[in-house]
């Protein structure tokens, strides 16, 4: 069995991010969420993994994952020239995977659950076409939806107006190939994409066997920032490891589960899990509050930050409001100086947004 893991979007929902990063190569817990993707893809003895993207980010999934041997994985890269869709982007890797079952993985999803015996299923019921993940959401329009009767899909639709059933179409799925023979059936949708959930309905319509698995744990499409925020703190939360390895000064306190990088250093502050503090940084009179993830080289002093995500070498000093749910990209700078007037200087990018307190 082969993967093909779709990471082609171009992010819109996380703009300002998205201009200069992948979003699916965006931090969580220090970590890309693609990563975990690509773990448990390991995880399912899968070892050829198909890695769909666009021309515009093409270059830099290859200098990040290369050609994968650091995951044990295989990987090729499938360019997906224009934005078409997810059955598009199947259809563009069809000779990546030839006539081979393969598991497709949206990967901008971060899904904790154990996908083991929704493969085992899928590889041992040679009947069953196509077997998709299924989650209970409270928002379905938001989502494809799956209607079920004993087990079986019996109707898919994507973002419906009015929901027949709150079951969300979680974004990983198994396919043998006829899914090709769907594929080439259907029609571009409202959204001028070619859907793969009208790809499953195609299926469905002509009797094939679809499947539904339905997980009850975590999971989350990280499309919008507060996702992030969300999945961010569910990671820290789950990683119970306290390992301090870089340097932390007397005065300092370290509450809860912590994980101090090494090269990283701590000088009269109070860090209270969790938290992780990211390789180079420096954290100076300051308080990193629960589910807070710091990158590398980053610079706090005098500060409160709690619950956020601060990327990679941003430098943050005398700011007088503690920082809540925010996620800082690269290279962001935040100061409070006391000079006259009083007033803020704010230097933010197209799409930036920024709440104050009034
Ligand atoms: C896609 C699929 C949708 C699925 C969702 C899961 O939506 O089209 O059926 O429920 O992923 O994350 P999109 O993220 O493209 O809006």
């Amino acid at each position: 069995m082969k993967a093909l893991v779709l990471c082609a979007g171009k992010g819109t929902r996380l703009r300002p991010f998205t201009y200069t990063i992948a979003k699916q190569l965006i931090p969580v817990a220090n970590k890309p969420v693609l990563f975990y993707t690509l773990e448990n893809i390991k995880k399912l003895d899968i070892e050829e993994v198909g890695v769909v993207v666009n021309p515009q980010n093409k270059g830099v999934f290859e200098e990040t994952l290369k050609d994968g041997s650091e995951f044990g994985l295989r990987i090729e890269y499938v360019v997906q020239e224009e934005p078409k869709g997810l059955a598009h982007a199947v259809w563009m890797a069809r000779d990546f995977l030839g006539e081979e079952d393969f598991l497709m993985y949206l990967g901008d999803n971060l899904i904790l659950e154990d996908l083991k015996p929704f493969v085992k299923e899928f590889l041992e019921k040679e009947d069953i076409q196509a077997s998709i993940l299924l989650s209970p959401v409270k928002d379905p329009t938001r989502f494809g939806i799956a209607v079920m009767k004993n087990g079986k899909v019996i109707e898919v639709v994507e973002k419906p107006k009015v929901p027949p059933s709150n079951l969300a179409i979680v974004g990983v799925y198994l396919f043998r190939s006829i899914i090709f023979e769907g594929i080439k059936n259907i029609k571009p949708s409202w959204r001028g994409e070619l859907e793969i959930t009208d790809a499953i309905g195609y299926l469905i319509k002509k009797g094939y066997d679809v499947k539904g698995h339905i997980i009850f744990g975590w999971w989350k499409d990280t499309g919008k920032p507060e996702d992030l925020i969300e999945a961010n703190r569910k990671i820290l939360q789950d990683l119970r490891v306290n390992r301090v390895e870089g340097e932390v000064d007397d005065s300092s306190k370290i509450q809860g589960e912590v994980i101090i990088e090494k090269g990283a250093k701590v000088a009269s502050s109070v860090v209270r899990g969790p938290v992780i503090v990211g390789r180079g940084s420096f954290i100076k009179n300051s308080y990193i509050g629960p589910y807070t993830s710091i990158g590398e080289d980053v610079i706090v002093e005098n500060c409160e930050i709690e619950n956020s995500i601060i990327m990679d070498k941003c430098s943050l000093s005398d700011v007088k409001y503690r920082l809540d749910s925010s996620i800082l990209g690269k290279n962001v700078s935040i100061r409070g100086v006391k000079s006259k007037p009083s007033s803020m200087s704010l230097i933010l990018g197209d799409l930036s947004s920024a709440n104050l307190p009034e």
